[in-house]
């Protein structure tokens, strides 16, 4: 069987297992690096096993929202666009795991072969409808067709930015964008100007480069939407691996438009003194140094989770045994779910105790003495040095440097 499919899609497959599905990909084997290291944009259709957890999170996210979303009823089929799809992974996971109705697209033939035979293994053909068309041009078929999305996935090579006015305009009254931003360099400002190009930023790296890459992103797309009359709620947004991914609802009506606008700030940082924040559009120097500041911006200021999509997002994860990566999915949705009241930048305690000129005394330590003196603290899901907390500056300073 495995040959005769072969020799239809041009190019060696293997069948491999994630969460309830089972997919048919080019077999990993025969793309390694020098170093041994599968690299899946050498595969003739791209299939990612590193991004199992970013599937689990979109699978739960998707069962979640059918139930909290306000335009689903509870127990109403949603439907899910991925008009960037690979194998359909991704997509086939939604309709087994979610129950979801899933319009599949991706422009590449192969791709969307190995997407019907997925479909077919799975006994989902009749939930998956596949598309071989450019991602925009699928987007704006939908929204001519009248097609309401609950959600719209897009996972793209690099930067979702080129999909994102289509996809925006394909979400009826309400529905969620889910976006995954793989261009991280630009996004932690290690390139500046492709920040500044694609993003359309004030570009900086400050000590808070991951949790900047995602204010960002969710910034680019409030601005994005309320171009186009919609108000967003950030349901979730975070780092890892070596990605960024958001889930950002969006509702019509220009008066929450100019709400969630009101969500947008500068971040700043001070390599003297290693002051971490946000600061009005003007502001150039140190709030408590007044050293020259790192700014970036604008960059969205709020929340990066709703607590009640991630209570919930939770109350799945308990339950679905089956997710690929349930281990690691259920110790990041209960550390983030802390991490997510503290609404200020991390800090990362290596830079600071180099600028204190004193070594780094352990994590849990600082966060203890924080939480003693009445300031929320956690130790943060972005890097394993750093530390969130509300405590202001001067009292953080003080507090540490007595440790
Ligand atoms: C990162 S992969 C998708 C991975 C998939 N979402 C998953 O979870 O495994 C990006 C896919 O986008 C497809 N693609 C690239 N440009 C496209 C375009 N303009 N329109 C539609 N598909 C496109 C590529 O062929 C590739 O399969």
């Amino acid at each position: 069987m495995e040959e005769t499919i072969e020799r239809e899609l041009g190019f060696q497959v293997e069948l491999v297992h994630e969460g309830l599905a089972k997919i048919l990909v080019p077999k990993m084997d025969l793309y390694l690096r020098e170093d041994k290291v599968y690299e899946p944009a050498w595969a003739p259709v791209f299939y990612n096993p590193r991004m199992r957890f970013n599937r689990d999170i979109a699978i739960l996210f998707a069962r979640a929202y059918s139930v909290y979303g306000k335009s689903t009823k509870e127990g109403q089929t949603p439907v899910i666009v991925e008009p960037l799809a690979g194998t359909g992974v991704r997509a086939v996971r939604y309709a087994i795991e979610a129950g979801a109705q899933v319009i599949v697209n991706d422009i590449d033939p192969r791709a969307v072969k190995l997407i019907e035979l997925n479909a077919r293994i799975n006994n989902v053909n009749d939930r998956l409808q596949v598309f071989q068309l450019d991602a925009n041009e699928l987007l704006s078929r939908l929204k001519r067709e009248g097609v309401r999305p609950t959600i719209v996935d897009i996972d793209p090579f690099g930067s979702p930015a080129p999909y994102l006015d289509a996809a925006i305009q394909s979400i009826g009254r309400q529905g969620v964008l889910a976006l995954t931003a793989t261009d991280t360099a630009p996004l932690t400002g290690t390139h500046l100007k492709a920040l500044r190009r694609r993003y359309d930023v004030e570009p900086a790296r400050t000590a808070w480069e991951k949790e900047q890459a995602v204010r960002i992103l969710v910034g680019y797309v409030i601005r994005r939407a309320a171009s186009y009359g919609y108000g967003t709620r950030i349901l979730l947004a975070y780092y890892a691996d070596y990605y960024v991914r958001a889930y950002v609802e969006l509702l019509k009506g220009a008066k929450r438009a100019d709400e969630s606008l009101n969500m947008l700030g500068f971040g700043g940082y001070c390599p003297s003194c290693g002051y971490t924040g946000y600061i009005d559009k003007s502001t150039t120097r140190c709030p408590y140094c007044s050293h020259e500041l790192q700014r970036v911006g604008p960059i969205y200021t709020g929340p990066l989770c709703d607590k009640r999509i991630l209570d919930r997002l939770l109350k799945e994860a308990y339950e679905a045994e089956w997710l690929a990566e349930h281990k690691r999915v259920i110790g990041f949705l209960e550390a983030y779910s802390a991490e997510c009241e503290i609404e200020r930048p991390y800090y990362r305690i290596d830079k600071i105790c180099s600028i204190l000129k004193r070594n780094m005394p352990k994590i849990s330590q600082i966060v203890d003495r924080l939480r003693e003196h009445g300031h929320k603290a956690v130790k943060s899901i972005y890097d394993p040095r750093a530390v969130k907390t509300t405590a202001r500056h001067p009292e953080f300073l003080k507090i540490l440097s007595e440790l």
